[in-house]
């Protein structure tokens, strides 16, 4: 394997051999990487977005954030020639190692991890030191998806019509999909639902090439107790799935790889890589947003002007942060921050939430597939297949209904995650090389999809570099832990199956620290072990939430502006008034794609909007 590519390499980041842990892992891990960086397709040197090392002082629009939303932003404001575009990411582009499907856990706490703690918890996380949780969240361009699981799923129907009913206009389930489809390039159409997949779009939406044989019998196993392997994202939101996830040959799509990289000649549209805005500059008396301050690359703080509009894309924990430091919040938080009000917006920050999920171990006997090794290395190397192609079995997913939610209403009120069989760090690369003797350890995760319980988020200081003080609340609401429960008790009854006896799946019955007194597997044991051992999920949403126009607690109205503010718009998973019913990356690049959408129709007078006003006089008569 030659060094093909004509670009040279330019790649910072964390190395694969550093995220884990270096030493032992030092020889095999750091080879791996010299292979995998001379592999055109993941290195990608010459198809790398083109930053800048200057910035001009005006734009038409600025962009804060290149995440999985603010990528999808910037990309389709650029279609536009005559529109100067700006984006800022804090961080650096994603490193070659995270090209790799295999390795997604491994990049979590590296330097491309935000690493955010919530304030110490109340009713969960109790177990872990300081009763803090731990959120991770993508310091990079193409942001949390460049670090996520990559499965594609976009929430269940419901989700969207309620909020329609909730008066947000235009965001029922048949609005939103349109722009799912715009997005979307869908490798399997017929495998899928037909009329709920698209071809064409930038994001590749495909399964990956390979599964670990365990997937199949975990299906097997949901099959036996009643559920439907099905499309999740077609009919109905019901049922077990090997999920299809954004990847393109085996490898990661970040959004900024799908959405960014195509976009990469356009001399309008530049990107700015380790500069971060540190606020938003609104005219005090016409309350327009005009202007971003941006720490950049040479430590200097500029401030750069906007023409026609800011998207604030920082992502559920920097977006509502960033505003409160410009002013834009509740004034008594603001206040003791010592950051003078401008636009008092109680929503900014509140009902900040996230799915939440209890972890079960079980020992699984292991004989058929084979760890990190050069033969697995090789497949991935030369044909983009195998274990490395693949997240282990955190493919599999389901979607089922406890006795707290209603079967016929399609809306179920837990998603089941797994955890294991992924070939992420190894030692040496040894042919045969096995992870104890045979026997290894899988995690089922039952999550709560609509949590009832709300926290929040606030400025501590006027700093920007300092971290919101995030208090999660997790399992404060009683439905919560119940909802949670009845998941765990699925979770067991789908170990028991006949389909999984071959693998000898045996849940781990060490008690939970702090729940020894109590009696292993009943009601109580399991609300203690949740709260004791308590699994976030890293769907955080809701902090700047989108409401009917006038709601004292939307922070954005229907066509995402920020209330009081002109100019001002939030596009990303903060947005989503209560989170969807499933993994959020879709529904961020959904939002994204919603954004640029809403801005044409403001600042080109597209035909689009003709159209809907002609269909709402249609309505009166
Ligand atoms: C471990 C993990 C696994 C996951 N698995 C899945 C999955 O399988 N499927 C799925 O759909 N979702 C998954 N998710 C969630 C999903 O990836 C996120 O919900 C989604 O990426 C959020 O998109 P966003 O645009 O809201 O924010 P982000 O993608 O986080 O983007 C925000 C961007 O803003 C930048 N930024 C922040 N502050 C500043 C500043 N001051 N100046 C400039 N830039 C700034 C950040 O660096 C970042 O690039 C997972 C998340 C994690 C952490
Ligand atoms: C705010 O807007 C007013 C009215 O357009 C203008 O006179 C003033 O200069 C602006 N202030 C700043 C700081 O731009
Ligand atoms: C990134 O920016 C910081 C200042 O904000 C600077 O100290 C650092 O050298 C920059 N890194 C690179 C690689 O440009
Ligand atoms: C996938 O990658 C392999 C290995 O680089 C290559 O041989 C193959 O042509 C690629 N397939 C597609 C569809 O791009
Ligand atoms: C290895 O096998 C032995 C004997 O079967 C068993 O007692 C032990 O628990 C196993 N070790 C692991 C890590 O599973
Ligand atoms: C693994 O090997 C053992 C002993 O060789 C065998 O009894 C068991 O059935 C095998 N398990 C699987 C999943 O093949």
């Amino acid at each position: 394997m030659a060094l093909t590519c004509d670009c040279p390499m330019s790649q910072p980041g964390p190395t694969l051999a550093a995220t884990c842990g270096g030493g032992a892992f030092m020889l095999f891990m750091g080879l791996l990487e010299v292979f995998l960086r001379s592999q055109c397709d993941l290195e990608d040197p010459c198809g790398r977005t083109q930053f800048r090392s200057h910035m001009d002082s005006v734009y038409d629009f600025i962009v804060i954030g290149g995440g999985s939303a603010g990528s999808v932003v910037a990309s389709r404001l650029s279609e536009v020639p005559q529109w100067r575009v700006l984006l800022l990411e804090a961080g650096f582009d994603e490193p070659t190692g995270a090209q790799v499907p295999s390795m997604f856990l491994n990049f979590i706490g590296s330097s491309i991890d935000w690493g955010y703690s919530t304030e110490p918890e109340p009713a969960a996380c109790l177990g872990e030191e300081g009763r803090r949780c731990y959120w991770p969240r993508g310091k990079v361009l193409g942001g949390t998806s460049v670090m996520n699981g990559m499965m594609y799923m976009r929430g269940s129907r419901k989700d969207y019509d309620s909020w329609a009913e909730a008066g947000i206009e235009g965001w029922s389930y048949d609005d939103v999909l349109p722009f799912f489809l715009k997005s979307e390039d869908n490798k399997q159409l017929d495998k899928m639902d037909s009329g709920f997949h698209a071809t064409g779009g930038p994001l590749t939406v495909a399964q990956f090439p390979y599964h670990p044989p365990l997937s199949y019998s975990l299906i097997k196993a949901a099959e036996e107790i009643g559920n439907e392997f099905r499309d999740l994202n077609g009919e109905s939101h019901t049922g077990f799935s090997i999920a299809q996830t954004t990847n393109r040959n085996g490898s990661r799509l970040s959004v900024a790889r799908a959405f960014l990289r195509p976009a990469r000649d356009r001399h309008n549209l530049h990107v700015m890589l380790n500069a971060t805005v540190t606020k938003i500059l609104i005219n005090q008396t016409t309350r327009q947003a005009y202007a971003v301050q941006v720490r950049n690359s040479h430590g200097g703080t500029e401030t750069i002007f906007a023409n026609n509009e800011i998207i604030l894309s920082a992502g559920a924990v920097a977006s509502p942060q960033i505003l409160q430091l410009s002013g834009v919040g509740d004034p008594a938080v603001l206040r003791r921050a010592g950051v003078t009000p401008i636009v008092p917006l109680l929503g900014v920050g509140r009902n900040l939430h996230n799915h939440v999920a209890h972890f079960l171990n079980f020992r699984v006997n292991d004989n058929d597939t084979a760890p990190l090794n050069w033969a697995t290395a090789m497949e991935y190397l030369l044909f983009r297949d195998g274990l490395m192609a693949g997240t282990g079995i955190s493919e599999v997913t389901g979607f089922i209904n406890t006795k707290y939610a209603d079967p016929a209403g399609d809306n179920p009120d837990i998603q089941i995650f797994f955890g294991g069989f992924l070939a992420d760090c190894a030692k040496t690369g040894m042919v045969g090389e096995r992870i104890g003797n045979g026997s290894r350890s899988i995690q089922i995760f039952p999550t709560v999809l609509r949590p009832k319980s709300r926290g929040r988020l606030e400025i501590a200081s006027a700093d920007p570099f300092a971290y919101p003080k995030i208090y999660a609340n997790y399992l404060t609401h009683p439905d919560d832990v119940k909802t949670l429960v009845e998941g765990i008790k699925f979770a067991i009854k789908l170990s028991e199956t006949k389909a999984l006896k071959r693998y000898g799946v045996k849940l781990d019955k060490t008690p939970v620290k702090g729940c020894e007194k109590i009696k292993f597997g009943c009601d109580a044991y399991w609300e203690c072990a949740v709260r004791m051992q308590t699994a976030p999920e890293n769907h955080q949403a809701g902090s700047c939430k989108m409401g009917p126009r006038g709601n004292p607690l939307a922070v954005v109205d229907n066509l995402l502006q920020v209330q009081g503010v002109d100019r001002l718009r939030v596009a990303d998973a903060s947005v989503l008034p209560a989170v969807t019913s499933g993994n959020t990356n879709a529904p961020a690049v959904m939002v994204g794609e919603r954004a640029a959408d809403f801005i044409k129709q403001r600042w080109l007078q597209v035909h689009s909007r003709a159209v809907s006003i002609t269909m709402r006089m249609t309505n009166c008569n």
